[in-house]
């Protein structure tokens, strides 16, 4: 089995990344979150900034994101990627925001397949890494996906990773198992699961109904339960204290790094409230967390209640 960390744009940066690995493990590659292909001849380095080997730790199987919606700036990204030294890339076909599927990029082009096709067409031959492709069941209607996967048929992807919701749902309502279905029954490709993993059982459950896939994609359930990953590998050994203190220790760490890159403290606290909309889920009453954390007003107040938080507060890991 495979399980792999999902991509969240301005949350598993490589601070969040490498913090995570150093304390915890299970997980056997990351998806780095979406880079937008940019025109020109050359990509600057503060494009690529997440993803240079200089920020991320030797052992974390990475694989870096495109988001493009033509073969120019996509090639151009694919070479800086060879150039880093990666042998593989995913291309972003799910992303929902507005501002992006707008301009017929990310989950845009699940409505367009031709136009998916004619840039496989150009870029195929000459793509110096292996693609995989990350996409939805569609972006207004699952009617879009029977399409799409027959276009990806016939090209050589490395996987298909599946986020069985909408564009237009972008996070709510529940993930849709026949869509997936239909991306199993159809595609050549091996095919990756991912949405709503929260639990070891959420993972069971979608073992029962789809046992031929060996793939998993992980992402907010990570963030609110950083074991999660042992936990499905029946991997966690430690008493609950060990584990808290592990939590502990990378929360300061991620903090740590955050405040080695020389942010601002106002762009700090802004960026470390964007980790408690998923760390409030670490104790008992998430919401209550969620409010307090959202009002501070300067890093300084974050800090504090944060401290309050981790060492008195009431932790509710969840081992199911
Ligand atoms: C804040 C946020 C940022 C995201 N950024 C990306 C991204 O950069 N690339 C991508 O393919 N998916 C992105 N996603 C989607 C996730 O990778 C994943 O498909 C989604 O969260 C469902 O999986 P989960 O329920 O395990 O979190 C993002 C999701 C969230 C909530």
């Amino acid at each position: 089995m495979k399980l792999i960390l999902a991509p969240l744009q301005g949350v598993t940066d490589y601070h969040f990344r490498n913090s995570w690995s150093r304390f915890f493990g299970g997980i056997d590659e990351m998806v780095a979150p979406f880079i937008p292909a940019v025109s020109g001849s050359r990509v600057k380095p503060v494009h690529v900034r997440d993803v240079l080997p200089e920020h991320n730790a030797p052992d974390l199987h990475l694989i870096p994101q495109v988001l493009a919606n033509e073969s120019g700036g996509m090639m151009l990204l694919a070479r800086e990627f060879v150039r880093l030294g990666y042998t593989e890339m995913n291309w972003n076909l799910g992303c929902p925001s507005a501002v992006v599927s707008r301009h017929g990029r990310g989950c845009g082009l699940m409505p367009k397949p031709m136009v998916v096709q004619s840039i496989l067409r150009e870029i195929m031959d000459d793509l110096p890494l292996k693609l995989s492709v990350k996409l939805r069941s569609g972006m207004y209607s699952t009617a879009e996906l029977p399409e799409m996967l027959r276009v990806l048929n016939d090209f050589p992807l490395s996987c298909i990773i599946h986020h069985p919701r909408l564009g237009v749902q972008m996070y709510e309502g529940a993930p849709d198992p026949a869509s997936f279905a239909v991306t199993l029954s159809m595609s050549k490709h091996p095919v990756v699961y991912n949405g709503d993993i929260l639990t070891p059982k959420d993972l069971l459950e979608l073992k029962h109904k789809f046992p031929e896939v060996d793939q998993w994609m992980l992402g907010r359930g990570v963030l609110k339960n950083p074991l999660l990953p042992e936990l499905i590998r029946g991997r966690t050994s430690g008493s609950d204290s060990e584990n808290i203190n592990r939590i502990r220790q990378f929360y300061h760490h991620l903090e740590d790094s955050l405040l080695a890159q020389g942010i601002t403290p106002h762009r700090l606290s802004s960026r470390l409230k964007e980790y408690w909309r998923y760390f409030s889920y670490w104790f008992a009453d998430p919401p209550k967390i969620w409010y307090a954390i959202s009002r501070t007003t300067s890093y300084e107040s974050l800090k504090q209640d944060a401290g309050d938080i981790l060492a008195h507060g009431r932790w509710a890991i969840d081992k199911e």
